[in-house]
């Protein structure tokens, strides 16, 4: 005999694909594997997904916190989801009204079973006296423009690593920012398939008084990327970026992010550490203090910086130029003919003195950014470089994600 269709209604977890930059960030988090892709969307399977949250505030951009209260039997299910370009709207007619099921938002634990297991490994909340930043303002649906009024390659010609300066005015339009925030950029054109390529994410290399002080300017790190982790990719957005033009006009959406900010008191220690085109946002914050230099900021800033060479390594130049008693730099290359290989955990092992007394102090601010692979390799190093001192890392670690003190972004 068969029996009543199920009534059980759900909440079910959507990512909006109008706001949706790609990032993959909700995908990396997500303790349970709940979420995926294809060329087209992010999408959660509704059989997998628990409601922990831990996906929702590292989102740049808001659009993963969407629900639907659905009937279970009638959950969408993810290759309806790939098709979406806007999501449904709420059914009120179809379902009874749901109890909430989830647990309490920014909640990144999962008790379910009375373990806590914490599944994010950098903060979710900015340091207390970062300046309050905005999020959003142009979206898929109201992107604004901007004119490019530079683009200068960083890296030696003879080198493979083709990474570009590019400098984008906004003209009279608004476009706060802060250091650490990212854009997203439409490139023009569409997939084989005739749907419109999605806006890519860069962080921004500026300060928030812009590229030129007083100019309502971002500037952007961008390498041109054909190969990533050995496959070859289209790179849609890097090499239309690398290829535009003086005047050309491009399209942007965002400013996003408002956890990987710095800190505004004038006494607080950055330590960066960073690969690539990674040293965007360490670029806008060190500007940010060199612009402030003469007006009090007196906390120290320690940079570890690594790339296969010296020639491939961005900004190495005005880097390079830049008192060391306002900046302690080090860089750690990778592949320099007749020199070991160098990794920016192996720089920071060789000063672990000085990062252990970065560590020791509470008004000492970390980020992180570059590589994925680097993460586990840094976070490897603090630990070992804390524990050779006495430091209990785990209780240290729980307490820089708490007071907004270590932020990661790696891709
Ligand atoms: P490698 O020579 O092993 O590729 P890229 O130029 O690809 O953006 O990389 C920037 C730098 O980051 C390179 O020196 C690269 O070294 C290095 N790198 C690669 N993997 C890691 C890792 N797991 N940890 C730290 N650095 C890494």
């Amino acid at each position: 005999m068969n029996g009543p269709a199920s009534i059980e209604v759900v909440r079910q977890h959507l990512i909006d694909p109008e706001i949706c930059i790609r990032c993959n960030t909700c995908e990396e988090t997500c303790p349970i594997d709940a979420i995926t892709h294809d060329e087209n969307n992010y999408v959660v399977r509704a059989d997998i997904c628990n409601g922990c949250m831990a996906c929702v505030p590292p989102c740049p951009t808001g659009a993963i916190d969407n629900w639907r209260t659905v009937l279970r039997a009638d959950a969408y299910s993810i290759d309806e989801q790939f098709t979406w370009d806007v999501l449904p709207e709420q059914n009120t007619m179809a379902v009874p009204p749901a109890e909430p099921a989830l647990p309490a938002q920014g909640d990144s634990t999962d008790e379910a079973d009375g373990i806590e297991v914490d599944t994010v490994r950098g903060a979710q909340v900015p340091p207390w006296s970062a300046a309050k930043p905005y999020v959003n303002l142009y979206t898929h649906a109201s992107p604004t423009s901007a004119t490019v009024v530079g683009n200068y390659r960083l890296t030696d010609a003879s080198t493979s690593s083709d990474i570009h300066h590019i400098v984008l005015d906004f003209g009279a339009m608004p476009f706060p920012v802060l250091e650490g925030q990212s854009i997203g950029i439409l490139p023009p054109g569409a997939s084989a398939d005739g749907r419109v390529h999605h806006a890519r994410q860069y962080s921004i290399a500026s300060p928030r008084d812009g590229e030129r002080p007083g100019y309502n300017n971002v500037s952007l790190t961008v390498k041109r990327v054909a190969r990533q982790h050995g496959d070859a990719v289209d790179g849609v957005c890097s090499n239309y970026l690398c290829d535009l033009k003086k005047g050309d006009t491009v399209s942007v959406i965002g400013p996003f992010g408002s956890t990987f900010l710095m800190p505004n008191h004038p006494n607080s220690h950055l330590l960066m550490i960073c690969t690539g085109t990674g040293s965007a946002p360490m670029r806008a914050m060190t500007e940010y203090r060199r612009r402030k230099r003469l007006k009090g900021a007196t906390g120290k800033l320690m940079l570890f910086f690594g790339a296969r060479t010296k020639e491939e390594l961005p900004y190495f130049g005005p880097l390079t130029n830049l008192p060391k008693d306002f900046i302690d730099t080090t860089l750690a290359f990778s592949r320099t003919a007749g020199q070991a290989k160098r990794y920016v955990q192996d720089a920071m092992r060789e000063r672990a003195a000085d990062v252990a007394s970065l560590l020791k102090d509470d008004n000492t601010y970390i980020y992180v950014c570059g590589l994925k692979g680097m993460e586990d390799g840094v976070l490897q190093a603090l630990r070992e470089i804390a524990e050779q001192r006495q430091l209990d890392w785990d209780a240290l670690w729980a307490k820089l994600k708490r007071e907004g003190r270590l932020h990661l972004e790696t891709y």
